[in-house]
């Protein structure tokens, strides 16, 4: 029988799946229900300093195959989060998302989490594309600079992670790596966040299905997993030495067993389980087995990174 079990920094996870931040992850009876589940950890969803009401209904839609959102970052607060974690009973690791919406609430942030053993690898999420007038600041590479610099650098001192857009030219990529590659505390990267800003419309009322933004909104789900992919592998090869999280498209175990050979570490889910359910992943670590087990892999690391 073939192990799921992975190893991320200094964390054993009994399996590679997690949900997304922004899905199951906003109210404390959601991060529950992902507790229990089979995933191997958790994630929350993108905490800014104070509580935020997020963007006006109906911000939110899917289909049997994409959801478009633009929810605008609607969270409880970063106390919610950070006491929710300090709570935690141990068995399943919680990842604690924080949004950058603004560099010097961010800071404080920052400067609270850096004193809590608790915290570990939050991730960053520079690259929300809901927030009205607000650039994705990982399409900025000076600002995404300068935020490293001046406010991560500054106020941080533990290894964390980088939620990153999808980008759409190698290059790009390159320009991403450079700037990653001189901060060191940057152990991970999670690929991808929503493919930002499409448009999708209904053509009964000949109008966007969400009203945020003239309709426009984050794409998750089926679409979106070349893109992914695509992401993962050029981030792992350009930096193998940080872990790179899968994320965007995955519905199956055969969506992840993808997302591994292109070398991620673990994966994390959204769209999918938004409209299945939790129960979908035990499914989900069942397929991957399957395949495995078919194909004589006995663990992860017998194909991970292995894309030919
Ligand atoms: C309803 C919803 C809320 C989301 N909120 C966040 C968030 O707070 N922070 C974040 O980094 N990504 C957020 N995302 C993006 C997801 O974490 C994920 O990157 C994206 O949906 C692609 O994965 P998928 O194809 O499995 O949906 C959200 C996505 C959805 C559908």
């Amino acid at each position: 029988m073939c192990s799921l079990v992975t190893r991320f920094r200094s964390l054993i996870l009994h399996n590679p799946i997690s949900n997304a931040a922004g899905v199951f992850g906003t109210h404390t009876d959601e991060l529950d229900q992902m507790f229990r589940t089979h995933s191997g950890l958790m994630v929350t969803k993108s905490a800014t300093l104070g509580s935020r009401v997020g963007n006006k209904w109906p911000a939110y839609w899917e289909n049997s195959q994409i959801s478009v959102n633009s929810m605008g970052l609607p969270n409880n607060g970063i106390e919610y989060y950070v006491d929710y974690i300090r709570d935690l009973p141990e068995g399943k690791p919680c990842i604690l998302s924080i949004a950058n919406i603004d560099n010097e609430q961010t800071a404080d942030i920052l400067q609270y989490i850096n004193e809590l053993d608790y915290i570990k690898y939050p991730e960053i999420n520079v690259s929300c594309p809901n927030i009205e007038g607000k650039e994705q600041l990982a399409y900025d590479y000076e600002g995404l600079e300068y935020f490293l610099t001046n406010i991560l650098d500054k106020n941080y001192t533990k290894p964390y992670g980088l939620k990153l857009p999808p980008y759409f030219d190698p290059v790009h990529i390159d320009l991403v790596s450079d700037i990653i590659e001189s901060h060191p505390n940057i152990v991970f990267l999670t690929c991808i966040n929503s493919v930002g800003n499409v448009l999708h419309i209904d053509i009964d009322t000949e109008s966007s299905v969400i009203i945020p933004k003239s309709g426009l909104g984050g794409l998750g789900g089926d679409y979106i997993l070349p893109i992914a992919l695509s992401n993962v592998y050029q981030f792992k090869k350009r930096l193998p030495h940080i872990d790179i999280i899968g994320c965007g498209g995955i519905r199956s175990g055969e969506d992840v067993f993808k997302h591994i050979l292109v070398g991620a570490t673990f994966v994390q889910i959204g769209t999918h389980l938004n409209r299945k359910g939790l129960g979908s992943i035990e499914r989900i670590a069942e397929e991957l087995r399957s395949i495995m087990n078919k194909k004589g892999y006995q663990t992860l690391d017998d194909f991970r990174g292995h894309y030919k």
